[in-house]
C-alpha cells in the first residue's frame, strides 16, 4: 500500500530523515511512535509533499509519488488528519465536511457520504450547525477525521489524534480508529500515547532523530521495557 524506502529529508540544512523506510500494508494500521522532535511530522510531510525528500521514494500503491504535486498525492487515495486538527473557526461542521468532499469531485461515487460520517460521529450531526470554534477538543478532532474521509482516502494519515484530549475521549477516538480499519482503510497513526497505539496497530515502529530503530509487534514493543524506556520515556 505505502512504501517508504530510505528517505532522507532536510529543512534547509537541518537534517531530520536520516534514511527512514517503513511499509502500511492494505487495511491495516501502523503505529509511528516517539518523543518530541524526532521526525514523525516531518515523515507524513515527506509522504504528502509538503517536505521533499532529498533522498529516497515514496511509493503508493506501487507508484512513485515521491515528486508528484500535494493536491495530486490526494487525489491518489491518501488523507490527511493534521497534527493540531487544523479546523477553521469560522466554518460550520457541515461546511467543512462540504468542501472537503467537494474539492475531491467524483460526486457519483462516493464510499463516505455525510451520513456515513455521520453515523461513525453522531455527535458531528448534533453539532453540524456550530462553528469550529465552538466546538470542543474531542468534537474537533472527530471533524478533522470526518473532513479527511470525505476525500474518501484508502490510506488515512494521522498525526497524534490524540493529543490534548482526556482519557474518555482518547479511547473513544480510538474506537472509531478501529472501526475504520475495519471498513477498509490503511492507517498510518502517529502517536505519543502508547496504550492507544497498540491497541489499534498491527505494527509499530519507533523513531528516534530521524531514524526507526523499532520495528516489531504491538506484543513485542508492550513486552520491551529497554525500548519503551530508552526512546518513549514510559
Ligand atoms: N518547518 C520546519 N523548519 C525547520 N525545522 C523544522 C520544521 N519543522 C520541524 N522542524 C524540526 O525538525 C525536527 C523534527 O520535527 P517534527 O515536527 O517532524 O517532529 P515530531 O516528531 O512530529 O514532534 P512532535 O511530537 O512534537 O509533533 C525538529 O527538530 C523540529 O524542530
Ligand atoms: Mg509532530
Amino acid at each position: 500500500m505505502l512504501n517508504i524506502e530510505d528517505i532522507h529529508t532536510y529543512y534547509g540544512d537541518s537534517y531530520v530523515l536520516q534514511g527512514v523506510s517503513l511499509e502500511v500494508r492494505p487495511r491495516t494500521a501502523v503505529a509511528l511512535l516517539g518523543r518530541n522532535g524526532m521526525g514523525k511530522t516531518t515523515l507524513i510531510r515527506s509522504i504528502i509533499g509538503f517536505a521533499r525528500p532529498r533522498q529516497g521514494r515514496v511509493l503508493f500503491e506501487g507508484r512513485d509519488i515521491t515528486a508528484l504535486p500535494s493536491h495530486q498525492i490526494a487525489h491518489l487515495g491518501i488523507g490527511l488528519v493534521p497534527q493540531g486538527r487544523r479546523i477553521f473557526p469560522s466554518l460550520t461542521v457541515l461546511e467543512h465536511l462540504n468542501v472537503a468532499a467537494r474539492v475531491d469531485g467524483a460526486a457519483g461515487d462516493r464510499a463516505w457520504t455525510l451520513d456515513r460520517v455521520f453515523a461513525l460521529y453522531p455527535r458531528l450531526r448534533e453539532r453540524h450547525a456550530h462553528r469550529g470554534s465552538m466546538l470542543s477538543g474531542g468534537e474537533q478532532q472527530m471533524l478533522a477525521i470526518g473532513r479527511a474521509l470525505t476525500t474518501n482516502p484508502r490510506l488515512l494519515l494521522m498525526d497524534e489524534p490524540s493529543e490534548g484530549l482526556a482519557p474518555l475521549l482518547v479511547r473513544e477516538l480510538g474506537g472509531s480508529i478501529g472501526r475504520l480499519k475495519e471498513a477498509g482503510l490503511s492507517i498510518l497513526l502517529v502517536e505519543q500515547n502508547l496504550p492507544m497505539a497498540l491497541a489499534i496497530a498491527d505494527e509499530v515502529y519507533v523513531l528516534s532523530k530521524g531514524r526507526v530503530v523499532y520495528r516489531g509487534t504491538p506484543a513485542a514493543l508492550s513486552a520491551d521495557a529497554a525500548v519503551k524506556h530508552r526512546y518513549l520515556g514510559v
